[in-house]
């Protein structure tokens, strides 16, 4: 963990400080002391467990949760039997909320066996009045509920649900605060994730994150590079960075920059090997992104462009802003300019009015495209968003045929692309021990492929030539090649 702060600044008998940064190391102190008294009265550590559901965003938020955590004194357990359990919801898909009203009923009977466990809910889910009275009615047993946009405040919520019984629910509507050099307890040592911006303002009609994840705001770019060059100092050699959209970083800005030229800036951080990045969207990826991609030693050959349908008419209504035809000269253009590039997407399928002859469009786009992969989903409807309310439903089983239409060609070319590696060979970075078998390890190409090969757990992190021996359907058996010369 990376501290970040001078903690001997702060007197916890003396007033809250007013700065939100002092604040929160204030209410940290606090929480030591809080910890610290029960593991004595308990005879051992206090334990927790942060539970992360959804995508990059929440896995980091959920690192800084950890950060908290482990700051305030907190052991790392193994399962959700522990004396503080947080939930970082994800609310994209309704089956993600299923998932969570499950999950907390699991954690009801784990409450009783141990009265003094505290459980907090955080994240996408919690910004939706539906949700937030359904857990005030029926799940009386959470101690803690805050949204996404004032998750630095953990801290302070920690001790307030140590000092308080009942429920404490603590939402914000949005947010222009981005509060800098919280503690963070990565989960990997060689790779991480860098929000260089928060919320969206695209408002596709399907979409709810717009709604939960507030406005469009960005960091600006001398703390996010301070942040690349503490991770390097720390040994991070592949670095992800996130945002809703990141194409539209550095709006707003006081110094405006592009998003290309903050991947220029971030280049030049020695010792980062690998940058990727997450999400850009479409309808404004530049050519100075694409230049700046093709010119670069270190960004990843892959670029995840979700298409989300191949129907010009769906499109509209979704307010994508890109047409079919656009896209695919994108990602032609992509592929041309950025050899060994892989790309991916995500596609909806069963979007209100959506025919067949919408999905044969759909994969047109995947044969044209020949996608390295593509997440499928089946559309969800989210109260609130345009699309909820719009006439032409789909039903499950139209949905459901559809869909297994297009994940039968999306993994076709899905097996196709990963094949055309077959015979190279390519450096790798070795992400872990393989699971099934200790004898490999696994490593990430930089198209994002896996690999597994002979290797041992010492060379986590490293990153090594690997020839691509055998292609197994998505992913390869190889073994490493030593240096020549
Ligand atoms: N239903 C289904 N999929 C959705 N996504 C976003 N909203 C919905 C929804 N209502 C998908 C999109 C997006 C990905 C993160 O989740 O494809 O790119
Ligand atoms: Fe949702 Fe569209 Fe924003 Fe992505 S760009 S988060 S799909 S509204």
């Amino acid at each position: 963990m990376n501290q970040l702060f001078d903690e001997t600044k702060i007197d916890v008998n003396g007033p809250v400080p007013e700065k939100e940064l002092e604040r929160q190391y204030y209410y940290l102190a606090k929480a030591r002391a809080i910890v610290q008294k029960q593991s004595e009265a308990l005879g051992r550590p206090l334990t927790c467990m942060v539970v992360t559901f959804g995508c990059q965003m929440n896995a980091r938020d959920s690192e800084k949760l950890l950060g908290i955590l482990k700051s305030a004194g907190f052991e790392e357990a193994e399962s959700e039997d522990a004396d503080f359990v947080i939930y970082n919801t994800c609310t994209v898909r309704d089956n993600a909320n299923q998932h969570v009203y499950g999950r907390l009923g699991v954690l009801n009977g784990i409450k009783k066996k141990r009265p003094s466990m505290k459980i907090a809910l955080c994240g996408c889910m919690t910004q939706e009045e539906t949700v937030i009275e359904k857990i005030r009615k029926s799940y009386r047993f959470v101690d803690l509920i805050f949204g996404t946009h004032n998750i630095f405040k953990f801290a302070e919520l920690l001790v307030r649900t140590y000092e308080s019984d009942g429920m404490i629910i603590d939402i914000w509507k949005d947010t222009d605060k981005i509060v800098e050099d919280l503690p963070v307890e990565r989960k990997y040592p060689f790779k991480s994730g860098i929000n260089i911006m928060f919320g969206c303002n695209n408002f596709c009609t399907y979409c709810i994150v717009p709604y939960v994840r507030g406005r469009e705001r960005s960091r600006a770019p001398k703390d996010i590079l301070r942040e690349i060059e503490r991770l390097a100092e720390d040994g991070v050699k592949e670095i992800m960075l996130l945002g809703q959209n990141v194409n539209s970083y550095g709006i707003g800005l006081d110094d405006p920059i592009s998003f290309a030229q903050l991947l220029t800036e971030v280049e030049k951080v020695n010792g980062i090997d690998r940058i990727r990045f997450m999400t850009p969207h479409p309808k404004d990826l530049s050519d100075e992104l694409i230049d700046v991609m093709a010119a670069s030693k270190k960004i990843c050959r892959h670029v995840h462009l979700p298409v989300q349908s191949g129907s010009n008419r769906i499109l509209k209504a979704m307010n994508r802003h890109y047409t079919k035809e656009s896209y695919i000269e994108l990602a032609l253009k992509i592929r041309e300019r950025v050899p060994d590039v892989a790309i991916t997407s995500d596609i909806i399928v069963g979007f209100p009015g959506e025919t067949a002859s919408d999905v044969d469009d759909t994969i047109d786009v995947v044969r044209k495209v020949q996608y390295d992969n593509a997440f499928t989903f089946i559309y969800s409807k989210r109260t609130g968003t345009p699309a909820a309310s719009m006439p032409n439903q789909v039903s499950d089983e139209e949905a459901h045929a559809n869909f297994d239409r297009l994940l039968a060609v999306v993994q076709e070319t899905a097996r196709s692309r990963v094949k055309l590696l077959q015979g190279r060979v390519m450096p790798a970075l070795i992400e872990g021990v393989n699971e099934r078998d200790p004898k490999l390890v696994t490593g990430r190409l930089s198209n994002n492929t896996l690999v597994h090969f002979p290797g041992d757990a010492s060379e986590v992190g490293q990153i090594m030539d690997v020839s691509l021996d055998q292609c197994e359907g998505f992913y390869y058996l190889g073994n490493r090649v030593e240096h020549r010369g």
